[in-house]
């Protein structure tokens, strides 16, 4: 392992920063906008480090950033930095290349859920060492949910209680990443969209508030609220 975080962490952390936070509106790439005064990316490092699973992140930091993250990182937590790619799956997939293979278990972690708790990481590690190649954390959908067709004419209510939500981190068996990976060239908005792909079963265990995306403007007021909280 390079960078040794805790001494029986077993498991590697991958946290795709390398977006640009176009629908947070203008400013520099969202894993390094602030909340109360730190860049999201601090804020979620922190937490992934601080939990006991965990042996080794890797960062997919924007390409011209990678020097700056690795900068900004150092003084948190002991962790690996890589050029991300144009779409979240290319970042994934160049952080996964430099995951040594004896690590059997590996997250996927948004920097843009930048308050998870670190339970939630060893939570998902738990399920995944107890037996299941894929885990990943579900809230279940409070919207009615409805479908529409042309002209936003409504064809049916979907049945909620059937719904969820789905969060990061999400884990996988190594061998069961890379396979999908390999293997998927469409574009997924997830990780575990690309291993359901292929066939293999994911399983939800129950999300966290705390886990949500920073996406719009908003979504930056409550995580600052939520800050104040935990
Ligand atoms: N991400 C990435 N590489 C990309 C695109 C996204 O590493 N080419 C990361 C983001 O940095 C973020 C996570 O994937 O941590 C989830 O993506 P999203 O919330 O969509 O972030 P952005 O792509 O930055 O936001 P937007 O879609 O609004 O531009
Ligand atoms: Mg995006």
């Amino acid at each position: 392992m390079t960078a040794q975080l805790n001494p029986r962490g077993d498991v590697a952390v991958l946290i795709p920063a390398a977006g640009a936070g176009v629908r947070l509106g203008p400013g520099g790439p969202k894993a390094l906008r602030l909340l109360a005064g730190e860049p999201l990316l601090v804020h979620a490092v922190r937490r992934v480090a601080a939990a006991s699973s965990v042996g080794l992140i890797v960062i997919a930091a924007p390409p011209a950033e990678v020097d700056a993250v690795r900068e900004l990182l150092a003084a948190i937590a002991p962790v690996t930095v890589v050029a991300g790619g144009a779409e979240r799956q290319h970042s994934v997939a160049a952080a996964l290349a430099v995951v040594p293979a004896e690590i059997d278990i590996v997250l996927v972690h948004d920097a843009a859920r930048a308050l998870t708790p670190a339970t939630l990481v060893d939570e998902v590690a738990a399920a995944v060492r107890g037996g299941l190649p894929a885990v990943i954390p579900a809230l279940p959908v409070v919207d009615t949910v409805k479908e529409v067709g042309p002209d936003e004419v409504v064809l049916g209510t979907v049945d909620r209680s059937a719904l969820r939500g789905v969060q990061t981190p999400q884990g996988f068996r190594h061998a069961v990443l890379a396979a999908a990976h390999s293997a998927g060239l469409d574009s997924h908005t997830d990780d575990a969209g690309m291993v359901e792909k292929a066939g293999v079963l994911v399983t939800c265990v129950p999300g966290s508030e705390l886990a949500m995306k920073i996406t719009r403007p908003l979504d930056l007021i409550v995580a600052e609220a939520l800050l104040r909280l935990v």
